[in-house]
Parts: C-alpha cells; sequence; structure tokens
C-alpha cells in the first residue's frame, strides 16, 4: 500500500464506534499507507467495535484512560516497539462533558464534573503531549492535531462548559507548538469541525437544529467526518510541515459568516 502516509506511523485516539471521527481517520490514514496503534478508555473497550476497526487497518488496540499519565506512561512505550520505533502523528480526538451530558446549563455548572470534563477534552492533550516528550517518541517534523469547535470563540449556549475546554485545548496546541518546534520541528495543530453526527456530538442539547442551522449558514455545507478524516491525513503529511500552533477552521465557511440566505429564508418564513 502506498501513498501520502507511506511509511509514517503513529497513535489515533479516540475511535468508539464507525461514526467516530478518529475511526474515518483510521480508515484514511491506512488507505494513505500509514500505520498506527489505536487506543480509547479502557470503559469504551467493552463495547468491542474497536477490535473490528483495527482486523480492518491492520493495527493492534491498546487502551489507556487519556487522563492518566500511568497510562499514557504505558501507551507510548509499547506504541514504539509495536511500531518499531519514533512517531510521526498523533491524533487527539477526544471529548466529554459530565456537565453536557447531564444537562446542567452554564450557568449552574457542578464543578467536580466541571474537573473532570476539563482533564478528558484538554488537560488529556498536554498529557499526551508531555508523554510523548519525556519519552522522545514523536520524531522530526512529526505532526499532532486535536479536534476542537468553533464554541472556543463564539458563543453557543448549550455547548455549556466544552466551549471553555475547547479554548483551553486550542491553547495548549500554541503553547506546546513552540516547545516542540523548537526541539524537534513537530507541528501541533486543532481542527475546529462543523458540528458531526456521532456519539459525542449527538449529546448536546438541541444537536439536530444544531447541525441543520451550520448546514444552511456555511456556504459549503457542513464538513462530514469523512471530510475531516481527508483533512487531517492532509496535516499528517509532508505536505503541510510549515503549519504550527494554528487552530484550522473546518467547517464549510460557517466561522466566516454573518448570515446566509438560506437562514434568512427560513427566518423569514417562520415569520410570514
Ligand atoms: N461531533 C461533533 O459535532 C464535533 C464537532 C467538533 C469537534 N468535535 C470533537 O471531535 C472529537 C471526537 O469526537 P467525536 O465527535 O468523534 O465523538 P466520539 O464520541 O465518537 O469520540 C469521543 C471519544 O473520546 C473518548 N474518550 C472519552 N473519555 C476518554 C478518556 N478518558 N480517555 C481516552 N478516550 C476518551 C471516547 O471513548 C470516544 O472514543 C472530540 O474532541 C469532539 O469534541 C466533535
Amino acid at each position: 500500500m502506498s501513498g501520502l502516509l507511506n511509511g509514517k506511523k503513529g497513535v489515533i485516539f479516540g475511535a468508539l464506534d464507525p461514526n467516530s471521527i478518529a475511526w474515518k481517520v483510521a480508515e484514511k490514514v491506512h488507505e494513505q499507507g500509514g500505520s498506527f496503534v489505536l487506543t480509547n478508555a479502557p470503559i469504551a473497550m467493552r463495547m468491542g467495535a474497536l477490535n473490528e476497526l483495527a482486523e480492518k487497518t491492520s493495527s493492534v488496540v491498546i487502551p489507556a484512560d487519556a487522563t492518566s499519565e500511568e497510562d499514557l506512561d504505558s501507551l507510548f512505550t509499547k506504541s514504539m516497539e509495536e511500531l518499531g520505533g519514533g512517531l510521526d502523528f498523533v491524533l487527539h480526538s477526544i471529548g466529554m462533558s459530565v456537565n453536557v451530558r447531564k444537562g446542567k446549563p452554564y450557568t449552574g455548572l457542578n464543578y467536580d464534573w466541571l474537573a473532570k470534563g476539563w482533564d478528558v477534552s484538554a488537560a488529556s492533550f498536554h498529557k499526551v503531549l508531555q508523554t510523548a516528550w519525556k519519552h522522545d517518541a514523536l520524531n522530526e517534523w512529526g505532526s499532532v492535531l486535536a479536534l476542537s469547535y468553533v464554541a472556543a470563540q463564539r458563543s453557543f449556549p448549550d455547548y455549556s462548559d466544552m466551549a471553555d475546554n475547547k479554548a483551553y485545548l486550542e491553547s495548549i496546541a500554541r503553547s506546546f507548538g513552540y516547545h516542540y518546534g523548537k526541539r524537534k520541528n513537530v507541528r501541533i495543530n486543532t481542527i475546529s469541525q462543523s458540528p458531526t453526527r456521532t456519539t459525542a456530538g449527538s449529546g448536546v442539547k438541541g444537536f439536530d437544529g444544531f447541525i441543520d442551522y451550520a448546514e444552511r449558514m456555511s456556504p459549503l455545507g457542513n464538513a462530514t467526518a469523512d471530510d475531516c478524516a481527508d483533512y487531517c491525513v492532509s496535516l499528517f503529511s509532508d505536505l503541510t510541515r510549515k503549519v504550527t500552533m494554528q487552530n484550522l477552521f473546518h467547517d464549510g465557511g460557517f466561522s466566516s459568516m454573518g448570515i446566509s440566505d438560506a437562514v434568512m429564508d427560513m427566518i423569514e418564513g417562520a415569520s410570514s
């Protein structure tokens, strides 16, 4: 198999089921000649679907809770053993807010849940990078990506504390991007993806309305999980070696819009 990622090795976090963004990324990276270890929280393994993906992409599965430094230590050590050396790419496709899941409004957050969601959705990215740093796991010109959402810049009331977690996540890409760039020419970016029908996405209140609104606002329409996977492949490839410390909008134009004809038509239709 040969392609844009021929010979490249990596770790992919966050494939839960065939709808997951990370699942599509794994399929496309495999198509393009990359090899990788698949990982997810031990609790997600119980659902069993990941083994199916591993078989399809000739990869191994190593469970790790991305909030546990011990699990991450073991994951990076075993991944390098398994793949026979340093890594060229890492995908962090992890997010969860207990407050969102339990329908807590932003004005009535439970702070224990906030801390848990922050650890899973934002601090885990720092832990992944710091573990890779400690093990000197990333090769020269490696590429690291995490998934974000435009609620880091604009207000989306029902996204609750996930908005703050995404702002923190994006900041880690900038802060760590400096250090890893200087040390090893490793690039670190976040992709700010359109709303996408996945387990994590559908957990947000009013998701159907949300996805429809974004579709009508975006001149190119919403970016799908497959589109996102293509974009990830390009950012793992050698064609994007000087792109770093960026939050890259991958949203069909949504983030630059004020109003669209399609949304105006909808509003005027509703009020007439
Ligand atoms: N779906 C959307 O609308 C959308 C839009 C923009 C960004 N994103 C982001 O994309 C990323 C992937 O989400 P998705 O939409 O593919 O949903 P998903 O539910 O398929 O993926 C989320 C993953 O996070 C994993 N996870 C949760 N806790 C973990 C832990 N402690 N350790 C390791 N893994 C853990 C889950 O097991 C799951 O695989 C998330 O960061 C999400 O916020 C999603």
